[in-house]
């Protein structure tokens, strides 16, 4: 009765699985999905009522009730379970099926699936989601990369079921091979820093201003009205409304030790290896790490007990420079972000339009924030821009919020509040705007000890010296 009716069909009915689904039956998309947890089954049938969508407990049948080509999307848990996923399902399938790969997986296993696939005359591209539970069920920004017939033929239901700008879909294209998941993984490293700064604003609010949770909370709701509107700071506004019956504050209760699924520290390792410095992102990375150190922790400031880290200072003042750094700050990450994606695009050849991915963030994704159009804006006036920060319009921000990120850092350096994601978003921001570096040294350092030889400015060549002759002689 079933057979081949369904235009898509979704495995795995995790909440964000169920959610697409229901997102495309809403859409008037007829689509089914599979998973052997019988709970799950359950929920998708009284979640889907009324809607033109089915659940599938026996995987035959499920791929029976398709369309031909059959579009299967999958949103499995990354690593191992995507592979038996996929080893389960393509004996099932034929020639010119389509199978996509929605999870957070890591960009070269998407790349080992694609080739793998193609041997077997099936599509396969990966597509990075965000916009969590709600995104998904109301509208994501999606990232697909990869085959583009097959993203062609799919991109009627994945425009429709995304999130919508000024009327236009938040995904589009990205590009080759696995450029959708790449994507993707940069975006949850622009994540992890721009969470990391709220919890920094967070300590300096509540230790050097002695802020209560109220206070923050409306701080941030206001905030959220300006022109740092984002959605994490809606959402962390909502965390510090959020009270127990009891009156106490559930913020209050959970226990400092961040956990991460992997996409931060991914984004960390590739820019890494492609040597392109993101040094807010990767303090983001490394501070749920020290996070996970609290015993450690305890130990250590029962030896070293701070002084009184409250500031001594007009708090009305420090607000608006905290807005101006935290500021400058985002945009430094927003920047750090998305130089990495224009070096992985020129390695990988993935041919990446920042002004189109900018444009896919504004809306559904977990980054959106109003400065998302201003970077929109940067790419469009000029495609080629080699850094975020070298906009007219951004450098004009940048300017004007400069001289409170360093008083910010300076305050809470010397009181002895962590802020790792603002001092190096000042610290990268001085560094990548110096024409000069001490770099010099680390040459001749190296070329000391190592014969590593250096270049000689305004003359061709490599050069090695014995420095320590010079020493010896004298
Ligand atoms: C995402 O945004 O895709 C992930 O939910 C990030 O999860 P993590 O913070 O646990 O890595």
């Amino acid at each position: 009765m079933d057979s081949k009716m369904y235009k898509l069909g979704m495995i795995g009915l995790g909440t964000m699985g169920r959610n697409l689904l229901l997102n495309m039956a809403d859409h008037g998309f007829p689509v089914a999905g599979y998973d052997k947890d019988a709970a799950k089954l359950e929920m998708l049938s009284k979640e889907g009522l009324n809607k033109p969508v089915k659940g599938f407990a026996l995987l035959d049948e499920f791929i029976n009730s398709l369309t031909l080509p059959r579009v299967i999307m999958l949103l499995v848990p990354a690593g191992k379970i995507v592979d038996a996923v996929i080893d389960e399902v393509q004996p099932l399938l034929s020639a010119g099926d389509i199978i996509i790969d929605g999870g957070n997986s890591h960009f070269t296993d998407t790349n080992e699936r694609v080739k793998r696939l193609e041997q077997k005359e099936l599509h396969f591209f990966g597509m990075g989601i965000s916009g969590g539970e709600e995104g998904a069920r109301l509208g994501p920004s999606m990232m697909p990369g990869g085959d583009i017939k097959a993203y062609s033929y799919v991109r009627p239901i994945i425009e429709s079921i995304a999130a919508k700008v000024n009327g236009e879909p938040c995904v589009t294209y990205i590009g080759p091979g696995a450029s959708g998941h790449f994507v993707k993984m940069v975006h949850n490293g622009i994540e992890y820093a721009l969470m990391q700064l709220i919890a920094e604003t967070f300590e300096v609010l509540k230790t050097g201003l002695q802020f209560d949770n109220k206070k923050i909370q409306q701080l941030f709701s206001a905030w959220n009205e300006s022109r740092l509107q984002s959605y994490l700071l809606e959402i962390t506004a909502n965390i510090f409304a959020y009270q127990n019956p009891d009156g106490s504050y559930l913020l209050d209760q959970i226990k400092d030790e961040a956990k991460a699924k992997g996409t931060g520290k991914w984004t960390t390792q590739i820019a890494t290896d492609l040597e392109l410095p993101i040094p807010t992102i990767d303090q983001a990375v490394a501070m749920r790490d020290l996070s996970k150190y609290k015993s450690l922790r305890v130990e250590a400031a029962a030896i070293y007990t701070k002084e009184d880290t409250t500031f001594e200072i007009n708090t009305n003042d420090f607000v608006k420079k905290l807005e101006d750094a935290y500021y400058f700050s985002m945009i430094n990450i927003y920047a750090q972000g998305m130089h990495l994606l224009s070096k992985a695009s020129a390695d990988y050849n993935y041919s990446l339009r920042l002004g189109e991915i900018a444009k896919i963030w504004r809306g559904g994704c977990i980054i959106r924030a109003a400065f998302l159009e201003n970077i929109y804006s940067a790419w469009k006036k000029n495609p080629s821009l080699s850094h975020l920060l070298l906009d007219e319009d951004v450098s004009t921000i940048i300017k004007s919020t400069e001289v409170a990120a360093r008083e910010v850092a300076v305050k809470c350096m010397a009181a002895g509040i962590a802020i790792p994601a603002y001092t190096s978003a000042v610290n990268y921001f001085d560094a990548i705007s110096s024409a000069a570096l001490p770099s010099n040294l680390i040459q001749a350092q190296r070329d000391y000890f190592g014969a590593h030889t250096y270049e000689l400015t305004g003359k061709e060549g490599i050069f090695h010296t014995t420095w320590n002759k010079a020493v010896e002689s004298k």
